[in-house]
C-alpha cells in the first residue's frame, strides 16, 4: 500500500488495539504514531489512556483514566506506594467500566480502531483482575487484538530475547487474544535478527552457544523449544514509532489478527 492510501484493512467494524509492553518499549510513542498515521488516512481513532500515572501524554486521549481518578491521591488516602496507588486507581476505573464501554457503543458506528495505552508497569494491566476485566469486556464487544511492543535494541542478545518472549508468551496465554508482537526501534537495530531467532531454530541455538558456558544455556535451549510452539501462533512486525516506518505492515498484521478473532470467538 502506499503512504497515502487510506488504511481501510479491517472488515466488519470496529477494532480494540491493546498496547502492552515493558516500560521504555515505546508504547506511548507507538499510540502517538498510530494516532497520527490514522488521522492522515482520515481514520480517526478513538483513544483511551489507561495509564493513571502518567505525567504528560503526546497525544489527545478521548478517554482518560486521569480524569476519573488522581493516583496521588488514591496513594495517600489508602495509604499505597506507587505501584498499589496504580493498581487500585486501575480497580477504580474498573468499576465504571460499563459508562466507559456505553460511551465507546455509540462511538463504534463512526469510529474503526479504539486504541488502548497501558500502564507502564506492565504487570498491573496484565496480572491484576482489573486488567483481565478490561481486555475480556473488550474482547467480548468488538475483535481485540494485544500488540506487544518490544525494545528491539534492548532485546537483541540472546538472553534478554529469550526473557522477554517468554513473557510474551506468558500474556499470550493469560490474555487468549490474538496477539501481535511488535518490534518497536527499528530505526535503531533492524528487527531481522528476531525474525531469523523466530523462525530458524537453528540459528537461535547458534546465537545461544556463543555466549558463555553456563548452566543456563541448557536451560535456554529446552526454553527455545517451548517459544518454538509460541512462535507458530504469532504475528510479527517491526516499527519505529519515531520515523513510522513499518505502520502500512502494522496494519496488515492487525487485519490478520482480526481474522483470527473472527475465525476464534
Ligand atoms: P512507559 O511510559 O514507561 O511505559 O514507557 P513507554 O513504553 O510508553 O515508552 P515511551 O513511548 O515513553 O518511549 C520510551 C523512550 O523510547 C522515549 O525516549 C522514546 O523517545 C523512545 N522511543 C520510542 N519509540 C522509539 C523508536 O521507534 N525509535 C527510537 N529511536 N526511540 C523510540
Amino acid at each position: 500500500a502506499s503512504d497515502t492510501a487510506p488504511t481501510d484493512t479491517v472488515q466488519g467494524g470496529p477494532v480494540n488495539i491493546i498496547m502492552i509492553g515493558m516500560a521504555g518499549s515505546g508504547k506511548t510513542t507507538l499510540m502517538q504514531r498510530i494516532n497520527a498515521h490514522l488521522h492522515e488516512r482520515k481514520q480517526s481513532p478513538y483513544v483511551v489512556n489507561l495509564d493513571p500515572a502518567v505525567s504528560k501524554l503526546p497525544f489527545q486521549a478521548n478517554i482518560d483514566i486521569r480524569d476519573t481518578v488522581d493516583y496521588k491521591q488514591v496513594m495517600s488516602e489508602y495509604n499505597l506506594g506507587p505501584n498499589g496507588g496504580i493498581l487500585t486507581s486501575l480497580n477504580l476505573f474498573t468499576t465504571k467500566l460499563d459508562q466507559v464501554m456505553q460511551i465507546i457503543e455509540k462511538r463504534a458506528a463512526s469510529t474503526k480502531y479504539f486504541l488502548y495505552d497501558t500502564p507502564g508497569q506492565i504487570e498491573i494491566f496484565t496480572w491484576s483482575a482489573s486488567g483481565a476485566i478490561i481486555s475480556n469486556t473488550l474482547a467480548a464487544t468488538y475483535p481485540t487484538v494485544v500488540v506487544y511492543v518490544v525494545d528491539t535494541p534492548r532485546t537483541a542478545s540472546p538472553a534478554t530475547f529469550m526473557s522477554n518472549m517468554m513473557y510474551a508468551c506468558s500474556i499470550l496465554y493469560k490474555t487468549q487474544l490474538p496477539f501481535l508482537l511488535a518490534f518497536n526501534k527499528t530505526d535503531v537495530v533492524s528487527h531481522e535478527f528476531a525474525v531469523n531467532w523466530m523462525s530458524d531454530f537453528e540459528a537461535f541455538q547458534q546465537a545461544l552457544s556463543r555466549q558463555e558456558e553456563c548452566f543456563m544455556n541448557s536451560l535456554m535451549q529446552s526454553m527455545s523449544l517451548v517459544l518454538d510452539e509460541f512462535y507458530s501462533h504469532l504475528r510479527v512486525c517491526g516499527v519505529s514509532a519515531m520515523t513510522g516506518q513499518g505502520m502500512d505492515h502494522f496494519f496488515e498484521q492487525i487485519q490478520d489478527a482480526v481474522r483470527e478473532y473472527h475465525e476464534e470467538f
